[in-house]
């Protein structure tokens, strides 16, 4: 007979996500005539940047001619995009990346999901919490974990992030091999100082430990003395990768494309302790599993860095994060205290009940959905996110809601 893999068992019955659009497509059945502003998932809204659209619409151009034809391209990404990442995205903030420790992905989500693999089954994990769920779901599914009980998993090191660390976790007391760490964080929207991230380095650096650093939210950073890459540390090419994504800077969510940095310098152990470039491991799955990103698509991509290409991203972001602002200052406003939406798509809102409750609530009483916070962990049994991904129409509109509900 043919046996399943049983981890899958251990698993929450659904994805958070999924989850959500079920009640929410429930509540629409029941409920036809009511409008319903979503403020969930952290997908975007706002069209392609043109220079992408104009760069898409050539090279598609170009598939239809044989002389200018394109097949497979190399599984890690065409050289003209990860010459442009490393040097816009890494090398122009002093770090220290080449083009061929890039591998071009269809998604952050796929990356961050498919990392583990790489690890034995007995390695000790440290993830925080709250969290983006598939840090913790692809390591349960792997098998390194016991059964959920109590709103967490059996044998991963949870890092708190709460009021009193202002979101960004300490250094866990045990030593742990492998780390993930997200800044700007999903779900909390909270930051971490150049200072802080150097301890994570430190630590990992002494422990043989490796951090996945999960950067897709950097664009929105705004403050300078915030840093935007974990390669601005000193000594984190030796232990670092870091995941980037074009989905919520230039709008790729439904168009795919993304990267993985693998610096050649990182180390990783077999059981009898001899070295290993995790590169070449990294790249060995790749070009096995994955046969690239379309050709369209990276030229796509490769223009968000043209100079008009940077201007309507850095507009794009601007809007959005204008959208965080009067988020935050509405739910501020009615009393509920928040982190998030400076440097941040996301507003972590305190929501001084339940999280499926106030979920509910909002749903019911406004006709908006957002994120309850214990699907990201159980720090969040309180929290909700919201997402400040929408039109300046709809989030004014879904503010306006929020506080005739609320009040
Ligand atoms: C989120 O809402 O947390 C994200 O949109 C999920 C994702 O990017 O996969």
């Amino acid at each position: 007979m043919i046996r399943i893999n049983e981890n899958y068992l251990k698993l929450q019955s659904s994805y958070l996500f999924s989850d959500i659009a079920k009640r929410m497509a429930r509540f629409q059945e029941a409920n036809p005539e009511r409008e319903i502003i979503r403020l969930g998932i952290g997908d975007v809204t706002r069209a392609l940047p043109r220079a992408c659209i104009e760069a898409f619409h050539k090279a598609v151009d170009e598939m239809a001619n044989e002389s200018t034809f394109r097949g497979y391209g190399p599984e890690q990404g065409y050289p003209f995009l990860r010459e442009a990442i490393a040097a816009h995205d890494f090398q122009a903030r002093g770090a220290d990346i080449s083009p061929d420790e890039v591998f071009v992905s269809d998604g952050a989500k796929c990356d961050t999901g498919n990392f583990q693999e790489l690890f034995s089954t007995d390695i000790v994990i440290a993830i925080p919490d709250p969290v983006y769920p598939v840090y913790v779901d692809s390591n349960v599914m792997s098998g390194r974990t016991g059964f959920f009980s109590h709103g967490r998993y059996e044998g991963l090191v949870y890092l708190e992030s709460t009021t009193e660390n202002h979101y960004v976790p300490h250094i866990p007391k045990e030593r742990v091999d492998l780390i993930y760490l997200c800044f700007p964080n999903n779900p909390t929207g909270a930051t971490a100082s150049k200072e802080q991230l150097q301890l994570w380095v430190d630590y990992a650096r002494q422990n043989r430990s490796l951090i996945l650093f999960d950067a897709a939210y950097e664009s929105y950073i705004r403050d300078d003395s915030l840093p935007h890459s974990i390669y601005e540390m000193k000594g984190a090419r030796d232990v670092a990768v870091e995941f980037r994504s074009f989905s919520k800077n230039a709008g790729f969510t439904g168009t795919r494309c993304a990267y993985s940095v693998v610096p050649k310098s990182v180390s990783v152990y077999d059981s009898e302790g001899n070295r290993h470039a995790l590169h070449a491991l990294w790249n060995r799955r790749h070009t096995t599993k994955f046969n690239g990103v379309a050709y369209p698509v990276q030229k796509a991509a490769e223009a968000v860095y043209s100079e008009e290409g940077q201007e309507e991203v850095r507009n794009l972001i601007e809007g959005y994060l204008t959208n965080a602002r009067l988020v935050r200052r509405t739910m501020t406003d009615l009393g509920y205290e928040c982190v998030g939406g400076k440097n941040s798509p996301y507003i972590w809102v305190d929501a001084k009940m339940d999280s499926w409750e106030f979920f509910e609530l909002l749903l019911r009483k406004a006709g908006v959905v957002c994120t309850p916070g214990s699907g990201f962990g159980r720090c969040g049994t309180h929290h909700v996110r919201i997402s400040a991904f929408n039109s300046y129409e709809n989030i004014e509109k879904a503010m306006g809601k929020i506080a005739d509900a609320l009040k």
